[in-house]
């Protein structure tokens, strides 16, 4: 008797969690020495009809036998024909897309994770406050809230980095600087600032002390009508959210992106969780104080 033949179930393959879409990497821009935005657009003309998001989701990149790497979504879900992430090169996977080139093709699993409330955020004054790669995450948003400007109060920017060198998103930066309806604060650590730097120097949390309180006052705004959201290494958003709390914008106020290792993304594998919470599918978008009242040890 022959053994009983596997077979695959029409569409099983399509159904299949882990298995990415082709993306073709259309742009490259280099943000940095380190840092590299990818434009990308589905191989697949029906993936790219199908395919929406919503701002501050995630997803998984892939380089065909190298690995996947999670990145956030940094682009608007209102821009038509591509999407982008924005990534550090930082170990395994990071370094092989570094090197790919315009054209190349790549895979994606996504979109996964929640989203900003934008419908909550109408009407209140927003403070982003991101260091370093931690902003790419927080520049979808910026990007959202901007294509409605009128629906939001006072919005305030503090993006830090080690070095000037180190700002992502200069080119958006500068012409945000322009705007008169954004107060847009670059920073960079003492002794990362050029000779004719315009910015600021100071560690995020102690150039957001300094200048937002003043800024919103001289709106005429209260800490009682902010949201802030913030992004970046664990350490500058410990200090971010101290600052605020000062400021009287109190952890419920306060929006933060984990950024927890992840492997399946799909809440199968139990590398992203904290406790009960699995990031991948309750986060990455938490408040202060959902994070605060997360236990320490993961
Ligand atoms: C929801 C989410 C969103 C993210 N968004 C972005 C983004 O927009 N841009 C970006 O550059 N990165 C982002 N990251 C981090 C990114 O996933 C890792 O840097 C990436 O997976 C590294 O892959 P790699 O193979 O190059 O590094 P690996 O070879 O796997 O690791 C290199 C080093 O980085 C450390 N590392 C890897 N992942 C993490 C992590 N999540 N947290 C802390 N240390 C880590 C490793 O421990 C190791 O020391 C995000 C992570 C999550 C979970
Ligand atoms: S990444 Fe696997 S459970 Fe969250």
């Amino acid at each position: 008797m022959s053994a009983p033949a596997l077979h695959t179930a029409p569409g099983a393959e399509a159904a299949n969690l882990y298995v990415p879409k082709l993306v073709r990497i259309r742009k490259i821009i280099r943000e940095t020495h380190d840092v590299n935005t990818l434009q990308l657009e589905f191989v697949d003309p029906a993936h790219a009809a199908s395919f929406t998001y919503k701002t501050g989701q995630f997803g998984e990149f892939s380089i065909f036998g190298v690995g996947e790497a999670t990145f956030n979504i940094s682009s608007s879900p209102n821009w038509e024909g591509f999407f982008e992430c924005c990534f550090r090169k930082v170990g395994v996977v990071t370094t092989a897309l570094a090197k790919m080139k315009e054209g190349d093709i790549i895979g994606f699993r996504g979109p996964y994770g929640n989203s900003y409330d934008l419908e909550g955020m109408h009407g209140k004054d927003l403070i982003f406050a991101a260091g370093g790669i931690g902003f790419p995450p927080i520049r979808c948003l910026v990007h959202r809230v901007l294509e409605e400007r009128d629906k939001f109060g006072a919005v305030v920017i503090v993006h830090g980095a080690r070095t000037h060198r180190d700002l992502v998103y200069q080119r958006e930066m500068d012409e945000w600087t322009r705007r008169r309806d954004i107060h847009m604060i670059k920073t960079v650590d003492p002794g990362g600032d050029p000779e004719n730097w315009d910015g600021e120097v100071g560690f995020v949390p102690t150039v957001l002390e300094e200048r937002v309180p003043w800024i919103l006052e001289r709106e005429g705004k209260g800490a009682s009508n902010a949201l802030a959201f913030t992004c970046g290494p664990p350490v500058m958003t410990k200090f971010v959210i101290a600052a605020l709390g000062r400021m009287g914008v109190g952890p419920d106020q306060v929006v933060m992106t984990l950024e927890n290792k992840m492997k399946c993304a799909v809440g199968k594998c139990g590398r992203c969780n904290i406790g009960n919470t699995y990031v991948c599918l309750e986060g990455p978008i938490f408040t202060a104080a959902q994070v605060q009242a997360m236990p320490a040890d993961q």
